[in-house]
């Protein structure tokens, strides 16, 4: 395996070749200026500026409520921070499922509000013409396939996607149809490995997991999930590159004692 030149700035394009020659890309998520700053520097193919922010900056329960002027927000924070990855933003729930004049004008905001290089849409065929009409204005689109938190109350539950044949197939074939319509890569979330090792070999656009193996083009995690300050949260596709609830904690809790104790500030701390 190998690695792009980390100073080459990344685009679609880029990430189609580094398919083509087997190198793996990296992805995570993203909501504000300084973390983005962090991790662009670390050489991060692609930010995701997701509506998980709806849970892990807002504390809502679903990715539902987010709205689109709070992703723009969020976005143009990250753009800020950003000269090397692709950023990448979701069009949250209720801002492109009505119709395919109204997924354009939402990723048009996106993309002019917050200065952002590509959105993502969850779903298969029932969303074909949005993306078709997005790409048609120019504007990058990446699917999102397997577990689609924005219909959580469709499912009913956060288990894994497609383990049975039809929703497999239907996988497949919609794996297929945002490939045909332009996607130039899609995310595939908590389906069975073998399912979407297949799916990468099918397709010709990059295919990223999170719970979907090893057998894919990339993987992405939730940035709070995978540095440990998010507790709550531990499925089994989860790994913790850190502890930082355990950090932070104990760092407030030091500064907390440290004032009582009238320890803080010394005199070399003051004027
Ligand atoms: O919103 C998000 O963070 C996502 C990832 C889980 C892929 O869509």
């Amino acid at each position: 395996m190998h690695q792009s030149k980390s100073l080459k700035k990344i685009t679609t394009h880029v990430l189609q070749e580094m398919k083509r020659q087997g190198e793996k890309i990296s992805m995570i998520t993203a909501y504000d200026y300084s973390f983005a700053k962090i991790i662009d520097e670390s050489g991060i193919d692609v930010i995701l500026v997701g509506d998980s922010a709806s849970n892990v900056m807002a504390g809502h329960k679903t990715t539902l409520p987010i709205t689109l002027n709070e992703m723009i927000y969020h976005a143009s924070s990250v753009v800020r921070a950003v000269s090397r990855a692709l950023v990448v933003v979701d069009l949250p729930f209720g801002t492109y499922q009505g119709n395919s004049f109204e997924a354009l004008s939402s990723a048009i905001r996106i993309m002019k509000e917050s200065g952002a290089h590509a959105v993502k849409l969850e779903g298969g065929i029932e969303i074909k013409e949005s993306v078709e009409r997005i790409i048609s204005a120019g504007i990058p689109v990446m699917g999102h396939l397997g577990l689609t938190p924005q219909a959580i109350y469709k499912f009913g539950t956060y288990v894994v996607r497609a383990k049975e044949e039809m929703e497999a197939k239907r996988l497949i074939e919609d794996s297929k149809i945002l490939e045909d319509s332009g996607c130039f890569a899609i995310v595939l979330e908590k389906i069975p490995a073998k399912l979407a090792a297949e799916v990468a070999k099918e397709r010709n656009i990059p295919l990223i997991g999170i719970g979907a193996g090893s057998g894919v083009d990339g993987q992405v995690l939730v940035l709070h999930d995978m540095l440990g300050i998010n507790q709550e949260f531990s499925p089994r596709f989860l790994r913790r590159y850190n502890n930082l609830y355990k950090e932070i904690k104990g760092s407030v809790e030091a500064y907390i004692k440290d004032i009582k104790a009238q320890d803080f500030p010394n005199e070399k701390e003051q004027y």
